[in-house]
C-alpha cells in the first residue's frame, strides 16, 4: 500500500513542498569537476521522483530530466555480476564499510587488493571485471540489463562523460592496477576500466532510477514486470550493503538520520530504497565534501521523516 497521503494531487503536493523547500533554501556545496564534463552541468536543476510498488510515479521539480547517474551504476554492475558469480564474487570484494572517501586508495594494500565492498571505486572496478570475464560484451549486456529494468530504451551513455572520465581516470587506473598486481583482477585493466567508465557515464532521470530499482524494494521481483532480478537474499544483501555504505563515509550519518538503504552518485543522484513501498530519487548537482548531493539529501531526509519511513 501506498504511504503518501491519499489522493493524487495530494502525493503530488508532497513532493511538490518538498521540493520547493529544498529550492528555497540556499545551495551549499559544489558540482562535481573532478571529471570535466560533470563541471558544465546547471546546478540549479532538481528534481525528485518516488515510485511505488503499485506502479505509480510521484514527482516534483526536474524529474524527468537525465543526468549522470555516476556512482548509482554500482548497484546495477553489482546485481549483474551477483547473478553470473553466485556466491563466489564475496572471495573478491568484501562487504564492510570503508570509512574512507570513496576513490581512496590506501586501505586496499593494507587488505591486499581485496576492497571492503562493492560500492566504493576499488569494489566496483573489481565488480566490473567479473562483468568483463563472463560476459562477451559486458557493456552491451549492462545497458541492455538496465533498459529492460527501466522499461526505458532511451536510456543510454554520455560520450563526452565517458571520454572526460577515460581522460581523467589516473586514480581508478591505480586501484585496478594495484589490484592486478594483488591477483584480484582477471582480465587486461584496460578492459575493465572501460566497462566501468561506460557504466559510470549512463544517464537517466530520476522517474527512470526509481523505477528500474523496484526490485529492491519488493525482495528480488520487479513488480511492474514480474521478472525475478535477484532473489530474497540477494536482495537483502544489496540492501544491507547499501545501508552501511552506499552513502560512503557518510553512510553512517545517513542511517543515523534516515534510516534507508540508498546510494548516491557524483552526478548529484541519489537512490534510497524503502523495503515494501518503493525507490525515492532525487537529484541535484551540487555535491557536500562526501560527494553526496546536499539538495538531494535535504528532499529525501525531509519525505523519510514526514512520512515515517525509516526501517529501523
Ligand atoms: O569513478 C569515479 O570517481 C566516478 N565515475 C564515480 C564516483 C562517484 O559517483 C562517487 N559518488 N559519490
Amino acid at each position: 500500500m501506498s504511504v503518501l497521503p491519499d489522493g493524487e494531487a495530494c502525493r503530488e503536493q508532497t513532493l511538490g513542498e518538498i521540493h520547493a523547500a529544498a529550492l528555497g533554501q540556499p545551495c551549499d556545496g559544489q558540482v562535481a569537476d573532478y571529471i570535466p564534463a560533470l563541471a558544465s552541468v546547471d546546478a540549479s536543476r532538481c528534481g525528485i521522483a518516488f515510485a511505488t510498488l503499485e506502479g505509480e510515479v510521484h514527482v516534483a521539480g526536474d524529474a524527468d530530466m537525465p543526468f549522470s547517474i555516476q556512482s548509482i551504476s554500482k548497484v546495477f554492475g553489482l546485481v549483474l555480476a551477483m547473478q553470473r558469480m553466485g556466491d563466489d564474487l564475496w572471495q573478491r570484494v568484501g562487504m564492510e564499510p570503508s570509512g574512507q572517501p570513496f576513490n581512496s586508495i590506501v586501505q586496499l594494500e593494507w587488505e591486499h587488493g581485496i576492497p571492503r565492498n562493492p560500492f566504493i571505486n576499488a569494489g566496483a572496478i573489481l565488480v566490473a571485471d567479473t562483468l568483463v570475464s563472463h560476459f562477451s560484451s559486458s557493456r552491451q549486456a549492462f545497458l541492455s540489463f538496465v533498459r529492460r529494468l527501466a522499461g526505458c530504451e532511451r536510456c543510454d551513455i554520455n560520450e563526452e562523460v565517458l571520454a572526460s572520465e577515460t581522460r581523467h581516470g589516473s586514480r581508478n587506473a591505480a586501484l585496478a592496477y594495484l589490484m592486478k598486481s594483488f591477483g584480484n583482477i582477471e582480465a587486461e585493466v584496460e578492459d575493465v576500466l572501460a566497462h566501468y567508465f561506460f557504466q559510470c557515464s549512463l544517464e537517466m532521470s530520476c522517474r527512470e532510477l526509481a523505477t528500474s530499482l523496484l526490485f529492491l524494494a519488493n525482495r528480488g521481483v520487479h513488480p511492474l514486470s514480474a521478472e525475478r532480478v535477484t532473489t530474497p537474499r540477494d536482495a537483502h544483501r544489496i540492501n544491507a550493503i547499501l545501508s552501511t555504505s552506499g552513502m560512503y563515509d557518510q553512510s553512517g550519518q545517513f542511517a543515523f538520520s534516515v534510516g534507508l538503504p540508498a546510494k548516491s552518485g557524483v552526478g548529484g543522484g541519489i537512490v534510497a530504497i524503502v523495503p515494501g513501498q518503493g525507490i525515492i530519487s532525487a537529484w541535484s548537482p551540487a555535491l557536500n565534501q562526501h560527494g553526496n548531493s546536499t539538495r538531494a539529501l535535504k528532499m529525501i531526509t525531509e519525505l523519510a521523516g514526514r512520512l515515517g519511513l525509516s526501517i529501523y
